[in-house]
């Protein structure tokens, strides 16, 4: 299983921690390709809101020569992890900074039909709040990018640092990975036993009857026209 993990800060804290155990338990039963990004390092510019990447194709984002090979190891993936510790009741800047960079992924611009079969897992952890709203940003790029299912690994950890961690907490955490891998290994095995998101049916077929009336964008309603979706044929 290729799996790329993109850690939305570079402080080896609960977050990291959290998510390699869902890795640990992962290699515990199959073998795992992983691919690593750590952020801001691997991206250190701020999405400049130039509409490059919508308007002349993803290549010509001033940023491109960090964003694509992330987005490259998102497309080559089985399973792709998020994570972020809660920072202001939301997901940490250089992840969101990320997400900003991959809008043109979106089913609303121009999905990538590989994305269509690949897992996705968000972590969070935090003090105390805030969980709710970080996975939500974290899901909500997965989901309208047309990831097929997702997982969330989250915890309110009461702590600043993982040597912190209460043990009860740790405890629930490596018993939440565990019975993920279990669920991610079965998923990945049979894909086509998983249910496809019916929010995603409806979003694409939207979004294919807004590319036919599409005269704003010749990149984007290229890219729809060349994989015939507007023509009627369908991804999944
Ligand atoms: C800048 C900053 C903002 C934070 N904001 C919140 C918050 O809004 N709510 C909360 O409960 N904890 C907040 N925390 C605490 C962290 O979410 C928590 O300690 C988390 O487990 C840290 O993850 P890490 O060890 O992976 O860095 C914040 C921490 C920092 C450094």
């Amino acid at each position: 299983m290729k799996i790329t993990v993109i850690h939305g800060t570079q402080r080896h804290g609960s977050t990291w921690h959290c998510a390699q155990t869902l890795l640990d338990a992962l290699s515990a039963r199959i073998q795992p390709e992983v691919t690593v990004f750590t952020l801001p390092k691997d991206l250190p510019a701020f999405c400049a809101g130039c509409f490059t990447c919508f308007e002349k194709g993803e290549d010509a984002c001033p940023h491109a020569a960090h964003v694509q090979p992330i987005a490259k190891a998102i497309l080559a993936s089985d399973l792709v992890v998020l994570t972020s510790p809660v920072y202001a009741m939301d997901v940490a800047a250089p992840l969101k900074n990320l997400l900003d960079h991959l809008c043109y992924l979106w089913m609303s611009h121009r999905p990538d039909p590989a994305v269509f079969r690949k897992l996705g897992v968000v972590v969070a952890t935090t003090a105390g709040a805030g969980l709710g709203h970080t996975c939500k940003t974290m899901r909500n790029s997965l989901k309208f990018m047309g990831f097929k299912k997702q997982f969330r690994l989250a915890h309110a950890v009461s702590a600043m640092r993982w040597e912190d961690v209460p043990p009860k907490t740790r405890l629930r955490i490596e018993k939440q990975a565990q019975t993920m891998s279990r669920q991610i290994v079965t998923a990945a095995a049979n894909p086509a036993r998983l249910r496809k998101p019916f929010f995603r049916s409806f979003f694409f077929t939207l979004m294919a009857s807004m590319q036919k009336k599409n005269d704003w964008n010749p990149t984007d309603r290229a890219h729809w026209e060349r994989h015939g979706w507007l023509a009627g044929k369908k991804p999944f």
